[in-house]
């Protein structure tokens, strides 16, 4: 399976910073790299448009995501972004059911399902994040929540409308914490979502790429995206830094 680097920018950068952190790491990536991990930016929504023109007209192999979608598709919802808006822009992934518009903006399941939807619908393909809090790792109850968190963002996803889905499994006390958690851990983890998820309908092997976030640096990286479970990663506050950016994603072994 082709591995993934996401970088999640959160609220940073204006659109001119964005466009040269952008250049910035195009011009730290070799061709081989690039060839063979894909390397996604998920900026603010200020910034999608300038990324995305300038990805088209140089033909970057460097893709774009939006941290969001919104649960509707048009009408009086004001402030909101809808997936056939992006996908006019040509983004062709977003993040969806981050745990900071989680517990920050009162997200549930049901909406992060209708973002799922509305995604696929418009061919963008959703990055689901989902994990457990600190209590609920401490008490030992994390598969249960995660399991139920991944099958209501996937209800009614039908199989032949798919054409990629990424799980992101980014527990909550590991997220801007430097507390990453052990390569043991991700994989317990992905592999319960992935024997779940293999047992749908909506499940198609080679499309579906499952992979870890929180506290990603060139410090662990290099354990965990050599595991063979471990599709990828979202990193979030070492994607600012393109130097670090690029440690995580050359400590891929190709
Ligand atoms: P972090 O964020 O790498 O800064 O922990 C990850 C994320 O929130 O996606």
């Amino acid at each position: 399976m082709k591995k993934i680097i996401i970088g999640n920018w959160k609220l940073n950068l204006d659109h001119l910073e964005a466009i040269q952190l952008l250049q910035k790491l195009n011009y730290s990536l070799e061709v081989d790299i690039e060839d063979n991990i894909d390397i996604v930016l998920a900026p603010s929504h200020t910034s999608l448009r300038s990324l995305q023109t300038i990805v088209d007209a140089d033909k970057l192999k460097i893709k774009i995501s939006s941290q969001d979608v919104s649960a509707y598709q048009s009408g009086a919802f004001t402030g909101e972004v809808s997936a056939s808006q992006l996908c006019k822009l040509n983004i062709g992934y977003s993040i969806i059911g981050h745990s900071e518009r989680r517990t920050l903006f009162n997200e549930s399941d049901e909406i992060v399902n209708l973002k799922v939807h509305n995604s696929i619908d418009n061919k963008i393909v959703p990055i689901i994040c989902f994990g457990e809090s600190e209590e609920l790792r401490n008490n030992n109850e994390y598969l249960p929540h995660i399991i139920n968190q991944v099958n209501s963002s996937v209800k009614g996803i039908r199989k032949d409308k798919v054409e990629e889905i990424i799980f992101a499994y980014e527990p909550i006390w590991a997220i801007g914490t430097g507390k990453v958690a052990s390569t043991e851990d991700a994989i317990e983890v992905l592999s319960a979502v992935k024997e779940e998820i293999s047992s749908k309908p909506y499940y198609d092997q080679d499309k579906i790429r499952f992979i870890y976030g929180g506290s990603v640096s060139p410090t662990n990286a290099t354990e965990l995206l050599n595991s063979k479970i471990i599709d990828g990663a979202l990193v979030g506050g070492a994607s600012l830094d393109t130097e670090k950016f690029v440690q995580i994603i050359k400590s891929i072994k190709l």
